[in-house]
């Protein structure tokens, strides 16, 4: 593992950005996992001065996000799909049909998980995988459980889940109580992961997540046996 602590959310973001442009650049035509949540803000924002200084090109990138809530479609600004539009997709010059999400809509969710599946496995895999942590040590949307999912699911969400991200909704309700989630098979399988945290508040989950035991009651503790992890962790 490749552990790195910075001082603060700026140099985090540029870090992680230039790992990001690094694969871009020596594999234009690379599929990028990409993640929600306040963390990755910064990253896409240092994406999208690269791009528009001409140093990535995003042209011939294929994305794969990690999860949706199930009933929110792209429309709604709370949903996923929205987010990726408005703080990255707008911005860089990918093509928003090589774009993927998962369809939180989907009548039939267990399907649409197998759709996704197929989708990653059919574009040769994930190339880098970004993650944040949530407060549980879930990454995508999976929640501590008795076990490990492979594959992309549906999943109620973790109260605490629901908790954190009210702060994104007007009001607690408002949040779905479920998602759908990339599962740790396309995520493990990913040929680099890079997995980002900010704030006092992670820094227990991180640890706990990265040195103590692995165990489907810390999703994210799952990451120690990849064999290509880089963590950025800033305190500040
Ligand atoms: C959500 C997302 C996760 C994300 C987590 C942490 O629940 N599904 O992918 O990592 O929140 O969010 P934040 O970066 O805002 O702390």
């Amino acid at each position: 593992m490749n552990y790195i602590v910075v001082e603060n959310y700026e140099q985090l973001s540029r870090k992680a950005a230039n790992l990001i442009a690094a694969v871009v650049v020596t594999k234009p035509n690379c599929v990028l996992g990409l993640a929600t949540g306040s963390s990755p803000l910064g990253t896409y924002a240092e994406l999208i001065k690269k791009c528009e200084a001409g140093d990535v090109d995003f042209s011939a990138v294929t994305s794969v996000n990690l999860d949706e809530y199930v009933g929110l479609d792209g429309t709604n600004d709370q949903s996923y799909r929205y987010f990726m539009d408005t703080n990255l997709f707008s911005k860089v010059n990918i093509d928003h049909s090589k774009t993927h999400v998962p369809n939180g809509c989907a009548a039939d969710l267990a399907a649409e998980g197998a759709r996704y599946d197929e989708l990653i496995r059919s574009l040769g895999g994930i190339d880098l995988q970004l993650l944040g942590i949530g407060l549980d040590g879930h990454i995508g949307f999976n929640e501590p459980d008795d076990c490990f999912t492979a594959a992309t699911h549906e999943v109620e969400l973790d109260p605490s889940t629901i908790e954190a991200n009210a702060r994104f909704f007007e009001k607690k309700e408002d949040v779905p109580t479920s998602a759908i989630t990339m599962g740790m098979m396309s995520i493990m399988q990913a040929k680099k992961v890079l997995l980002i945290a900010n704030g006092a508040k992670k820094k227990e989950i991180l640890e706990k997540s990265l040195f103590g035991p692995i165990t489907p009651a810390v999703p994210a503790s799952i990451l120690q046996l990849h064999p290509d992890l880089t963590v950025i962790f800033s305190e500040n």
